[in-house]
């Protein structure tokens, strides 16, 4: 019997006049429990295979787990790579050369979404070649109301030279959320935190004296208390000091109201008030310290050159000692889009993991931010054409040069812990 899953599968197909996948649907797989269970106490898990069975097992058995899926699937260019990316065929229809591009797709990107909880986001790198059909496919499996926006990725300072009239130097960041409650982190305007002191850039925005809503005194009794400042250097103190002022949460009328913490928290985290010269508090702001930090909403246009494609090739370099993975986004990219997406306790999924760049993001923004996110892998254990640099350097399967990866991100780092599972996989023994 086919599952709800397969049936939605096959009427899309059917709706977008794609050819049935029938290879893909569950009679003759194994989509044992057992692949879901895998995951859950390591940081990272990869699972070794074709990523279909996998998410079909996940999406039938142990769904709506994933917080943020971030996929950087084969744009189908055509060229040779170590992977296959030509999925340009001939089938005439409406979508003509793009239709087996889609059909792959299709299944993929529909059992990932049931693996992503309601407030779930998913985001996918591609280029202009699969941009409007990615967009369709992606219109139709999560809904036109879903689509968040579209970023606009500059990949080199000069572009490509293979088209006669453009030389392309950008590609897209195509955003979606399940459903109406998914919404995104915002974006770190770490230009504006234009003070510094030994905790870290800051800037000074926010008063520590409640306004608005329950602002009194009287709303809340205990959080009216003095404080001792400095005038001179800005320190403030819950404790009086001597030749230091006293100041009180009282406003520009006369009314009394109330600091934004209590004198316990006030006292633990005095470092970050700050006092002008008459005595009004200020909460400091830190860049990126997860707590006080200002979001802003996410521009669409990225041209920081830490997002060059050249960035990832010069990483991987550096990793292998050579160029042993075609097309690897470079960290501070993922690292950026996972920051923006997700909660810092997430659980992120790359079912088109190439070298794992993404287990490497997350342990970083981990040991950095002090975050605790997940991730789960999936990446093809198909084998490297012979006359390819990675097979040269002794790599036989995709997979490998990823679980190479996470072995050297546990060199970096030793607590971070992985586990591969090779549930489905044909080739690959560990
Ligand atoms: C564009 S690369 C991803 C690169 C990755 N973002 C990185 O930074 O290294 C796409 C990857 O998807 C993998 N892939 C393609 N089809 C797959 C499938 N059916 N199952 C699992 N992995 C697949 C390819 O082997 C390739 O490594």
């Amino acid at each position: 019997m086919l599952s709800k899953i397969d049936l939605k599968i096959s009427s899309l197909e059917r709706a977008l006049g794609l050819e049935p996948q029938h290879n893909l649907l569950l009679e003759g797989r194994d989509d044992s429990p057992d692949v879901c269970k895998s995951w859950s106490s390591a940081d990272t898990t990869l699972f070794v295979g074709d990523n279909l069975p996998y998410l079909k097992g996940f999406a039938l058995n142990s769904p709506e787990i994933v917080d943020m899926c971030y996929i950087d699937p084969p744009y189908n260019t055509g060229s040779k790579f170590l992977y296959n990316d030509n999925r340009r065929s001939d089938k005439g229809g409406m979508f003509g050369s793009h239709a087996s591009w889609m059909e792959f797709m299709l299944p993929r990107l529909v059992t990932s979404r049931e693996m992503l909880k309601d407030t779930g986001i998913i985001a996918i790198s591609i280029d202009d070649y699969e941009y409007a059909h990615l967009k369709i496919l992606m219109d139709n499996i999560f809904g036109e109301d879903n689509f968040i926006g579209n970023i606009i990725v500059c990949r080199s300072k000069n572009g490509k030279g293979s088209k006669k009239h453009l030389a392309s130097n950008h590609e897209y960041l195509l955003i979606y959320g399940k459903s109406k409650k998914a919404s995104l982190r915002g974006q770190l305007d770490e230009s504006e935190y234009d003070k510094e002191d030994e905790f870290g850039q800051y800037r000074v925005d926010g008063l520590f004296r409640k306004k608005g809503d329950a602002s009194l005194r009287t709303d809340r009794p205990n959080m009216y208390y003095p404080l001792y400042f400095n005038p001179t250097s800005g320190q403030v103190s819950v404790e009086p000091i001597d030749n230091w002022k006293t100041t009180y949460p009282v406003d520009s009328k006369g009314i009394e109201r109330r600091w934004l913490w209590g004198s316990g928290t006030a006292k633990e985290r005095v470092w970050q008030l700050y006092a002008s010269k008459n005595g009004v508090i200020y909460v400091k702001n830190y860049a990126g310290d997860g707590i006080t930090e200002k979001r802003t909403k996410v521009r669409t246009l990225w041209t920081e050159p830490e997002f060059y494609t050249e960035r990832g090739t010069n990483e991987i370099n550096k990793l292998f000692g050579s160029k042993i993975f075609d097309t690897p986004k470079p960290l501070e990219f993922i690292k950026k889009i996972i920051d923006i997406c997700s909660s810092t306790d997430a659980l992120v999924l790359d079912f088109f993991a190439g070298s794992g760049t993404t287990a490497q993001a997350i342990s970083e923004l981990n040991s950095e931010y002090g975050c605790t996110r997940k991730c789960i892998l999936m990446e093809t254990d198909s084998q490297i054409p012979l006359d390819h640099i990675a097979r040269k350097s002794g790599f036989n399967a995709i997979s490998d040069i990823t679980i190479e990866r996470l072995r050297l991100i546990k060199l970096a780092q030793e607590s971070f812990v992985f586990t591969v599972n090779n549930s489905f996989s044909k080739n690959y023994t560990l």
